[in-house]
C-alpha cells in the first residue's frame, strides 16, 4: 500500500529558495508507486510549485477560505486552487491557535476542497478528534485524509511513540469512519520508517525544509526498518 509523505512549509521560504528546492527535489530518484509525495508550499508559490515538479510528485495547499469563491478580499477559495492542487492542509493547529480557526470553520474548509475535486487533509490532535468528525457533514467523512497532529510533537523534537499513533489511529476510525490515517510532529529521516509501518503517511514541517535533509527521508522512508 502507498505511504504519503506530504512536505509542509509553513511560512518559509523566499521565491528564490523555493526554486531552488522544486529544482532539486526533481533530482530524487523514489519509487512513486509506493511514496505518494505531496509539497505544501506557501500559496504564493503554488503555480510555480506546479510547473516545476514532475506529475509524480503533488502539491498542495496549505489553506483555504472556508467562504465559496466570491468577494472575500485575501482569502483563497477553493475554486481559485481547482486544478492547481490536489489536496488541502485544514485545521492544521497552527491555524486553530494563532488565528482563532473552530472545528466549525475546518469543517466549512473541507467541504469547500471537495466541492472542487480537492482532498482536505484535515488535521486533528486526540482531544479533537469527536468533535472535529462531528462537525463535517457525514457524506463527506470518507473522503478526507485525517493527520492526527499532537501540538505537543511540532516542532519540538518530541515525536510521540508508534504505538499511539496505532491508539489514537482506532480513536480517529472511530469517528471518521475508515479513512487514510497520517502522522506528523517532528518526523525526520530517523523515524520516517517506523511511523510508515503503522499509518499511512506522514506530514513533515521542519524536516521538509532542507532538500537535502527531505531526500534523506524519502531514502529512509523506502526502507523497512
Ligand atoms: P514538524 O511540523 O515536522 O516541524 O514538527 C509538523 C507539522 O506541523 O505538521
Amino acid at each position: 500500500m502507498s505511504k504519503f509523505i506530504i512536505a509542509n512549509w509553513k511560512s518559509n521560504k523566499t521565491i528564490v529558495e523555493a526554486k531552488n528546492w522544486l529544482e532539486s527535489v526533481r533530482l530524487f530518484d523514489f519509487d512513486s508507486d509506493y511514496l505518494k509525495v505531496v509539497v505544501a508550499p506557501p500559496s504564493v508559490f503554488l503555480p510555480t510549485a506546479r510547473e516545476s515538479l514532475p506529475a509524480s510528485i503533488n502539491v498542495a495547499a496549505q489553506d483555504i477560505s472556508s467562504f465559496a469563491s466570491g468577494s472575500y478580499t485575501g482569502a483563497v477559495s477553493a475554486r481559485n486552487l481547482e486544478g492547481l492542487v490536489s489536496h488541502v492542509i485544514v485545521g492544521h493547529s497552527e491555524r486553530r491557535r494563532y488565528f482563532g480557526e473552530t472545528s466549525q470553520d475546518v469543517a466549512q474548509k473541507a467541504e469547500q476542497a471537495i466541492a472542487f475535486g480537492i482532498t482536505p487533509i484535515v488535521c486533528v490532535d486526540e482531544s479533537e478528534i469527536q468533535s472535529q468528525a462531528a462537525a463535517i457533514v457525514s457524506q463527506i467523512l470518507n473522503k478526507c485524509i485525517v493527520a492526527y497532529e499532537p501540538v505537543s510533537a511540532i516542532g519540538t523534537g518530541n515525536n510521540v511513540p508508534v504505538d499511539k499513533v496505532t491508539s489514537v489511529s482506532a480513536q480517529i476510525r472511530e469517528s471518521f469512519g475508515s479513512v487514510p490515517i497520517i502522522y506528523g510532529g517532528s518526523v525526520d529521516e530517523t523515524n520516517v520508517s517506523e511511523y510508515l509501518l503503522v499509518c499511512d503517511g506522514v506530514l513533515v514541517g521542519g524536516a521538509s525544509l532542507d532538500v537535502d535533509q527531505f531526500g534523506k527521508l524519502l531514502t529512509s522512508a523506502q526502507i523497512q526498518p
